[in-house]
């Protein structure tokens, strides 16, 4: 009982492990949690309980008892009911994150807080105080972008509106919601949003914070996690590619990051995870993320395993020659970063379905994974032969095959989002005599990322693809060009060598493209000048870039 109210309160699990506390949103009750707490129960004493107003909780007579006070006042409460001695790891989301930030910010209850998991629900001063900052500095724009996202809130100060709305049976099974929870719970936003955004709240915590940032929470965008930062003594953001029920719609990864959080908390070593999301500190951008390339021996492929080490990524390094992947894995921990090299031919099907289970075991689920290894065949087509278009194939676009199929599935599997990137190449949409083999092999690549892309957005898993355009790299060295015999070849190979390092674009460009395409998302990568041509040229003017093909030849 807390102010003459009963609280409903479920505790499950072994009460002497450590306990988690799970508040709830609107318009939620504590059965939010059902498949969270199912995760957490073998390793942790786990207690929810029903926000006043909603669930099997009372809802209190005067309307205006909803404010942010009562129901901080309301989560010690039941603290202090289920764990006397020990403070608890609390996880909230929606309504309930901004209630339990009001409690972990609130010097008389702070001491019952070990860690604290804010799930969509931003502390009200620190928004407050995060606008007022915007505004003075007269950034006007993320204010009013933040201000369309909470339509809602307005909607909900209306009279009799928002109450009749929750009567359409279609909204309260959309969003799973009960009607009287549905009805009590307009109440937070009417006691508490206005008058709280106009105080000033100094509202600091000791007590060490996980952010959980779900980048497509259409309600509470990320843009304003950051707004805790000057509030929070210690300060973690896990970012999640989910819509704002995450912890209904994917509460496997929702319980792994928790469990992560205050196993780390307890005193464990932290998690991959969690060593890069550490955000009080200065972080390198790729922190905490592992990222697999294949071709990582040479060109592309190792100046963009140095890239992602140089910000902080783990990397594994694979390449059919075992002494260049390991020079890569070598160089790559010089920044400081776990890195290894496997040895794997990625035309071989059932060898790239050996290495992702390797992998896994040894050192988990990639979170950005470069098919990029491959060959370069240069010639007419009529000179072709069937081994060299088996060959072709085989490597740059089964080998591409095979390693998304070795290693997508895992990342579906995992559900935590992620990020596939091809090499591809301007070659893809720039028809030119002489490179017909390796053409076809570079376009069925880059078809392939833009159905995957297709396939795969709705488990927040990207793919990109990249056009390189002319790169100085070992690839002119090894190109197969076919017709000529040994000597003519070698020449062939001298020239053309000579002629991509005049080019003068080095391999260090295309990485850095990867990088930014990786943090941005971006489905198509043109590289160079030339690439970016040809890309534009085939969307508006496809003749033209034909013609081109006609009118100039590489050199054989
Ligand atoms: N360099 C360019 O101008 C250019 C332009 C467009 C696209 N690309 C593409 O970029 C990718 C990387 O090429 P690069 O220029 O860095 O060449 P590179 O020859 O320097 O590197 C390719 C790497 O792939 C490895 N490799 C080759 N066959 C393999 C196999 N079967 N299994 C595993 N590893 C294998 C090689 O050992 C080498 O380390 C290729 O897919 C290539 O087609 C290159």
């Amino acid at each position: 009982m807390v102010d003459g109210l009963r609280l409903a309160v479920s505790t499950q699990g072994d009460p002497n492990a450590p306990t988690i506390l799970l508040v709830h949103g609107y318009p939620d009750s504590s059965r939010i949690w059902d498949d969270v707490a199912a995760q957490l129960v073998d390793r942790f004493h786990v207690v929810r309980y029903d926000v006043r107003g909603c669930g099997d909780s009372d809802a209190p007579a005067d309307k205006a008892d909803y404010r942010l006070d009562q129901l901080a006042g309301d989560l010690a409460a039941v603290v202090r009911a289920v764990s006397r001695d020990r403070p608890v790891h609390l996880v909230a989301h929606d309504w309930g994150s901004i209630q339990a930030w009001h409690a972990v910010t609130d010097p008389e209850y702070a001491e019952l807080f070990a860690s604290y998991t804010s799930i969509s629900g931003p502390c009200l001063d620190h928004i407050a105080a995060w606008m007022r900052g915007q505004l003075r500095r007269g950034r006007l724009r993320p204010v009013l972008r933040q201000l369309v996202h909470s339509w809602y809130i307005g909607f909900f100060q209306l009279p009799v509106l928002p109450e009749l709305s929750w009567r359409l049976p279609l909204l309260r099974r959309k969003l799973h919601a009960n009607a009287r929870d549905a009805r009590n719970g307009i109440q937070l936003y009417r006691v508490n949003m206005l008058g709280t955004l106009r105080e000033r709240g100094q509202r600091r915590t000791t007590v060490p914070v996980q952010q959980i940032a779900l980048t497509r929470d259409a309600y509470v965008t990320p843009a304003l996690l950051p707004a805790a930062q000057p509030w929070c003594a210690s300060l973690w953001r896990r970012e999640l590619p989910f819509r704002h029920w995450a912890p209904r719609e994917h509460p496997g990864v929702i319980a792994e990051f928790v469990t992560e959080f205050v196993e780390h908390i307890g005193g464990a070593p932290a998690s991959r995870g969690l060593r890069g999301a550490r955000i009080d500190r200065p972080s390198r951008h790729f922190a905490g993320k592992l990222v697999l390339i294949t071709g990582a021996g040479s060109g592309i492929g190792r100046a963009t395993a140095l890239a992602f080490a140089e910000q902080g990524a783990d990397i594994l390094a694979v390449d059919i020659d075992q002494d260049s992947a390991t020079a890569t894995a070598t160089t790559a921990r010089q920044y400081v970063v776990d890195a290894h090299a496997f040895v794997a031919d990625v035309s071989d099907h059932a060898g790239m379905q050996a290495l992702a289970a390797k992998v896994r075991a040894e050192h988990g689920v990639p979170d950005i994974v470069m098919a990029n290894a491959g060959i370069g065949m240069s010639g007419p087509f009529l000179a072709t032969e069937e081994a060299d278009w088996q060959r072709i194939i085989g490597v740059n676009l089964l080998g591409v095959v095979h390693t998304l199929r070795a290693f997508a599935p895992l990342l579906v599997e995992r559900d935590q989002g992620g990020q596939l990137v091809v090499t591809a190449s301007a070659a893809a949409f720039l028809p030119w005599p002489t490179l017909a083999a390796y053409s076809t092999t570079k376009a069925a690549v880059f078809s392939l990322a833009q159905s995957l892309r297709t396939e795969l957005a709705e488990h927040g898993i990207g793919v990109s693809a990249i056009c390189p355009g002319i790169v100085a790299t070992n690839i002119t060295a090894t190109t197969r060009f076919v017709g000529q015999d040994a000597q003519a070849q070698h020449r062939s190979q001298e020239r053309t060598t000579a002629l991509y390092k005049r080019r003068r674009f080095g391999p260090e460009k295309v990485a850095d493209e990867v990088l930014r395409a990786v943090r941005d998302n971006r489905a198509v990568v043109p590289v160079t000048p030339e690439a970016h041509v040809a890309w534009f040229g085939s969307r508006v003017s496809p003749g033209i870039v034909r013609a081109v093909g006609r009118w100039v030849r590489p050199p054989e």
